[in-house]
């Protein structure tokens, strides 16, 4: 498939039309849209939530969303949102080796992996992350979650997302964002891919402000793109589900939900190319807090403090003078949930590979492991390019809980890794 249009900024006011005409000007719901399209606002953001934070898109679609029959519980996607248990929580660090793919035929949904997750969808607070392994289109399948936004993080293989608003290819290095409540597909090019997805149940994933830094850097709103205005006219039998409250749902429609011919507004999906943050780091010494590689934030209503930040470590230079400079030791009331999308992360030596995970919860002691320990306070401090790698990490202020299935399959050596540190020597 050709490679789709996109337009440029971050939450941007855009409008966009598939079909010349089909976009009302000047008013959002004229008494009669252009060729009997049906105007739907999308709301990402209570209405009068501020104008500087307000996300809304008008829609003008081919039928109604409205017209649906009734939900029935779907029971399919077993590891996909099963909840996480009450029991007490091991304060534990774990990790995960990568996830197989799934062995029977398995799309976007049904091979979605729920792994750790925090606060009540219902709460609208807190964030979960899931993996995803699939090996097969959604052919005539849609999926939507009520529960929060859906930031998509490729780590194996292209996708190709078909969303009510658009196109958007992309492939690990890049990442997309599907609003709460949009409706989508999901294509593998590749045959099969494998991924995560952060499920952002907060205030909307925002850029973060950048203080002393100044008017440019990190990620740069001209890189964010939204797909242009693209609709499928499909007559015949699909299968829509949706997250909801965290269970899933499932009805049936007679054509493709994908049916928004011309949209405007500045609530959308987006894909974003982490390749082209601008990282900003010391030219001295020591370094700063990991929060200088925030591409995303969720705020909380407490300032400073994170709903879920997303972070990323990417390729950059290191030049500082008399400095641990792999990430030092630390204990932190944020809880961090780690990914891996490709080369090798300067904090450890092995066992987090590429498509695996980490979790360091709530004061759970971590940093360099032993080896990337003796190595980087041996090591020559010459500048140095960190090359060909991509980690990042979805940190929360709310702890995360582990679903039964990721507790089965953690690590069960993880603890030697901060095994065998030498004991320092006080004077006599
Ligand atoms: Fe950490």
């Amino acid at each position: 498939m050709p490679e789709p249009d996109y337009l440029s900024g971050f939450g941007s006011h855009f409008a966009t039309e598939a079909v010349e005409g089909a976009l009302p000007h000047g008013r959002n719901s004229p008494q009669r849209p252009p060729f009997g399209l049906y105007a739907e606002q999308l709301s990402g953001t209570a209405f009068t939530a501020p104008r500087a934070d307000n996300r809304r898109s008008w829609l003008y679609r081919m039928r109604p969303s409205a017209e649906h029959p009734a939900y029935r519980p779907y029971r399919g996607a077993n590891l996909f949102a099963p909840g996480t248990s009450d029991a007490p929580l091991p304060p534990n660090r774990l990790r995960w080796n990568p996830l197989a793919m799934p062995e029977t035929p398995a799309d976007f949904v049904d091979g979605l992996v729920t792994m750790v997750a925090n606060r009540d969808p219902a709460s609208l607070e807190g964030v979960a992350v899931h993996v995803y392994r699939a090996n097969k289109d959604m052919a005539d399948r849609y999926f939507f979650d009520a529960d929060g936004e859906l930031l998509i993080i490729p780590q194996q293989g292209r996708l190709d997302i078909a969303t009510e608003m658009g196109r958007m290819a992309l492939g690990p290095g890049e990442v997309a964002l599907v609003p709460r409540g949009v409706r989508f597909r999901v294509l593998l090019p590749d045959g099969e891919a494998r991924g995560y997805v952060a499920e952002n149940h907060g205030a909307l994933f925002r850029l973060p402000e950048l203080g002393p830094i100044g008017s440019n850097g990190l990620a740069n709103p001209r890189d964010f793109l939204s797909p242009k205005a693209a609709y499928e006219d499909r007559d015949g039998s699909c299968e829509l589900i949706q997250k909801h409250l965290g269970s899933l749902w499932i009805t049936e429609l007679d054509h493709s939900p994908l049916d928004v011919v011309a949209w405007h507004g500045n609530l959308a999906p987006f894909k974003y190319d982490l390749r082209l943050f601008n990282a900003i780091g010391t030219i001295s010494f020591d370094h700063p807090d990991p929060s200088i590689f925030t591409v995303l934030t969720s705020p909380s209503e407490t300032p400073g403090r994170a709903n879920a930040d997303f972070v990323i470590f990417p390729p950059r230079w290191m030049v500082a003078e008399d400095t641990f400079r792999p990430p030092w030791f630390h204990r932190n009331v944020m809880s961090e949930c780690m990914g891996l999308i490709y080369g090798d992360y300067d904090a450890k030596a092995e066992g987090f590979a590429p498509g695996g995970m980490s979790l360091h919860n709530l004061m759970a002691g971590h940093g360099p492991d032993v080896a990337s320990w003796k190595a980087a306070s041996e090591a020559d401090l010459e500048p140095r390019k960190i090359e060909g790698t991509m980690a990042f990490m979805v940190e929360s202020c709310w702890p995360y809980r582990p679903t039964r299935f990721a507790l089965d399959h953690a690590q069960l050596d993880y603890d030697t890794a901060w095994e065998g540190f030498p004991k320092a020597k006080l004077p006599e």
